[in-house]
């Protein structure tokens, strides 16, 4: 993103001349206080907010001119409150409804849907009810539905704070394999132990801007 700037109403700038380059290898940490902006730069990373003021562009086009569909095709998003992304009635068809929207057959969809389900451990789940899920199953369910559609970047908002420490370990591997199949992940945590001690870089907010921007260690 260029020199982006936004606020949520006319009084208060969240996000201040902002220029960030996240590339679509390893994984990117992105730390701060709450309020800080980490879900809002996100969230304008992902074209869902527009910046007032500047440019965001996603593999050098302008979110400006790219509908939310067009968008969701490069960046998957995962929301901090998994509910937000809840749309249907069972497991199984939030994961497959995108691709069904797509018109992939059947059997193609079938396919994904189970070695996702197995994927994030949710199998035993796949006729319930999303909503009656556990917070850490919805987050699983969520992330899940969104890597579904194959994104090239991924934008994971506190994606740990439901997750136990096995599920944390779990997810730590399934983001791996991502970054070795070529997909940038950035992540929006509190979480200092799991993003610090696995991020290729950590970019610190304060107040809508950048504090600190480092290349960390490799993922080990
Ligand atoms: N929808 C909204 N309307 C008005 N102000 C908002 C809205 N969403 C966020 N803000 C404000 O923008 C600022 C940045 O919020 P943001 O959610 O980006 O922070 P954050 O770093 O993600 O915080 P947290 O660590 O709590 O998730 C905060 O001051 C917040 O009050
Ligand atoms: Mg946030």
């Amino acid at each position: 993103m260029d020199k982006v700037s936004f606020g949520y109403d006319q009084k208060h700038i969240v996000v201040k001349n902002l220029d960030l380059t996240i590339d679509n290898r390893g994984l990117t940490a992105m730390t701060g206080k709450n309020g800080s902006g980490k879900t809002t730069i996100g969230k304008l990373l992902a074209g869902i907010l527009k910046p007032r003021s500047g440019h965001v562009f996603i593999s050098g086009e302008d979110t400006k001119n790219m509908s939310l569909g067009r968008i969701g095709e490069q960046v998957g998003y995962l929301f901090q409150d998994p509910e937000r992304q809840i749309f249907t009635p069972t497991v199984s068809e939030e994961l497959s409804f995108v691709m069904q929207l797509k018109g992939y057959q059947d059997k193609i969809i079938e396919e994904k849907v189970e070695e996702m389900l197995d994927m994030f451990k949710l199998s035993h789940l796949k006729e319930s009810f999303p909503f009656y899920l556990s917070r850490g199953e919805k987050q699983r369910l969520a992330l899940a539905s969104v890597l579904i559609n194959r994104p090239k970047f991924l934008i994971l908002d506190e994606p740990t704070t439901a997750l136990d420490i096995k599920r944390k370990a779990e997810l730590l591997e399934i983001l791996k394999v991502l970054i070795t199949q070529g997909v940038g992940v950035l992540a929006m945590s509190h979480d200092h132990k799991f993003v610090t001690g696995h991020a290729t870089r950590v970019i610190e907010v304060v107040g809508g801007e950048i504090y600190h921007d480092t290349a960390a260690k490799s993922m080990g």
